[in-house]
């Protein structure tokens, strides 16, 4: 802790909201993060394209829930270190209405967390420096005083879950935070896989490890497995360039590869 009650930022080992940064060729990420990132771009070229695709994937399912659904409550957790456009900048381009909590449990997106501040006038936004294995998010006052849970929220949790292994248990923790939600609420979530490149995502596994960070990749089962309970909207869980792009698909040959060979798993499911 730092004098000013904030959590010291930790720069003796790599940590994944640095290295998701560095990929999307931001700025704030360390040494430590860099050497790891390089470790993960060498087993796994595709890196790189894997986060924006994911990033746009959250983008699509943002805009898609405020526009097509009505969904004016979005709670964002794992929200990673600020990126334009945020999830609030997408939410609030389409409903300046829209109310956004954000958490995060790592000390350098907390840092610059009075980026995701930057609310309309008629919107607003909060962050909540919080753990999603052991916090009571959704339970908590700074959530509370802009979400009303009695009406329907998107919960994000995209690129989360591999970051929780079974031994913490993902599933309750979902089903969980599913259960304090109102009918019509939504869970967005998006999830690595070995389904597309085992070798490359057994070396991303790997790196990971060795830093520190546990991950599990998941299989499209297991993926699909926290929409229990709930109504997956088309396309279902799928790859997450395929999930309402916003123009046909149309790569072939090594283009296609490359694609496929990057993809993580999305979702996205409307609670009866
Ligand atoms: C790969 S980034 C994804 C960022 C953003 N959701 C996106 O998809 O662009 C994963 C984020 O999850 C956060 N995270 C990992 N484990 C977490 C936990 N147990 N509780 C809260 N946040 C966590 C990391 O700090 C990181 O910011």
């Amino acid at each position: 802790m730092t004098t000013s009650g904030k959590p010291e930022i930790d720069t003796s080992r790599p940590h994944s909201a640095r290295m998701y940064d560095y990929y999307l060729g931001g700025k704030d990420w360390y040494p430590v993060d860099e050497v790891a990132a390089e470790k993960v771009i060498k087993v796994c070229p595709q890196i790189r394209l894997t986060a924006e695709t994911n990033r746009s994937f959250m983008h699509r399912a943002t805009r898609a829930l405020a526009t097509e659904y009505g969904v004016r409550q979005f709670v964002d957790i794992g929200t990673g270190i600020p990126t334009p456009p945020n999830l609030h900048q997408v939410a609030q381009e389409a409903a300046p209405d829209a109310r956004v909590v954000y958490a995060d449990h790592d000390a350098t997106v907390l840092e610059y967390a009075h980026v995701l501040m930057r609310s309309t006038p008629e919107g607003r936004t909060a962050y909540i420096n919080a753990d999603v294995r052991e916090d009571p998010i959704l339970d908590s006052p700074q959530l509370r005083e802009v979400i009303d849970l009695d009406k329907p929220v998107a919960l994000s949790l995209v690129a989360l879950l591999h970051f929780v292994p079974d031994d913490c248990k993902p599933y309750e923790i979902v089903s969980g935070l599913v259960d304090k939600l109102a009918s019509g609420s939504f869970l967005v979530l998006s999830h690595c896989t070995y389904d597309f490149d085992q070798v490359a995502w057994q070396g991303v596994k790997k790196v990971y490890d060795a830093g520190g960070t546990t991950v599990q990749w998941r299989a499209k089962e297991e993926v699909e497995s926290f929409f229990d309970g709930l109504e997956l909207i088309d396309p279902q869980v799928t790859a997450a360039h395929d999930w309402r792009p916003d123009a046909p698909v149309e790569a072939t040959g090594e283009e296609a590869d490359l694609l496929r060979s990057a993809a993580l798993y999305a979702g996205v499911g409307r609670k009866p």
